[in-house]
């Protein structure tokens, strides 16, 4: 079977992101099933309606990606228990024009790591929402991933055996989802 089209956004701007290297170490740990590909949200202007006339190029460049993907990875960090501000730019510019929400339709699972036990539940469970109400297909799954040095090594291989094999199954099931929408 072709391989799915996986467009993974982190929602940092960061450059020594954990959450970067959470997902690329996924984006590993998946490449069986899916072809990976970074979108980088770092360079989208601040959202603007007054903009919309003339769309800066970076964000025709983000509707290009997400709409190219068959499945979209979210891993993003909670900032104030809620999404960070550069994620839900990305998220705003990709979701217009009007009636020309690029979210639509596309399978999406949604992780993310902090040095908390829980980081990031909040803002998942506020992305998950976010993305529904874009009408997303939100995959389930509840993957906190607490970040402490060593968890993923220089390699972006997932040094523990146990964290490895749960997030192999969270990815073979939003591979399997994202495979029968896509079919
Ligand atoms: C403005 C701000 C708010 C934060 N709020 C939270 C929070 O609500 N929960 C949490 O677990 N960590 C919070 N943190 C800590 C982040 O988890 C930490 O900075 C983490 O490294 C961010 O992920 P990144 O490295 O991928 O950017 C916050 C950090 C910042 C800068």
């Amino acid at each position: 079977m072709a391989k799915l089209k996986l467009a993974i956004v982190v929602g940092s701007n960061r450059r020594e992101s954990i959450n970067l290297k959470l997902a690329q170490a996924l984006a590993k740990l998946g490449s069986d099933a899916f072809e990976p590909s970074f979108v980088r949200i770092d360079d989208l202007p601040l959202f603007n309606q007054d903009l919309e006339a003339e769309r800066p190029e970076p964000t025709l460049r983000l509707k290009r990606e997400i709409e190219a993907a068959d499945a979209i990875l979210m891993v993003t960090p909670e900032h104030n228990r809620s999404i960070p501000a550069a994620l839900k730019n990305a998220i705003d510019w990709a979701s217009r024009p009007y009636g020309k929400n690029s979210w639509a339709g596309k399978a999406i699972a949604v992780t993310g790591t902090s040095g908390g036990a829980v980081g990031t539940a909040v803002a998942q469970q506020q992305l998950r929402m976010i993305m529904t109400n874009l009408a997303g297909v939100v995959v389930g799954g509840q993957v906190f991933i607490t970040y402490s040095e060593g968890v993923i090594d220089a390699d972006h291989e997932i040094a523990n055996e146990g964290t490895r094999a749960f997030l192999q199954g969270f990815l073979d099931n939003f591979a399997k989802v994202a495979g029968k929408l896509a079919a």
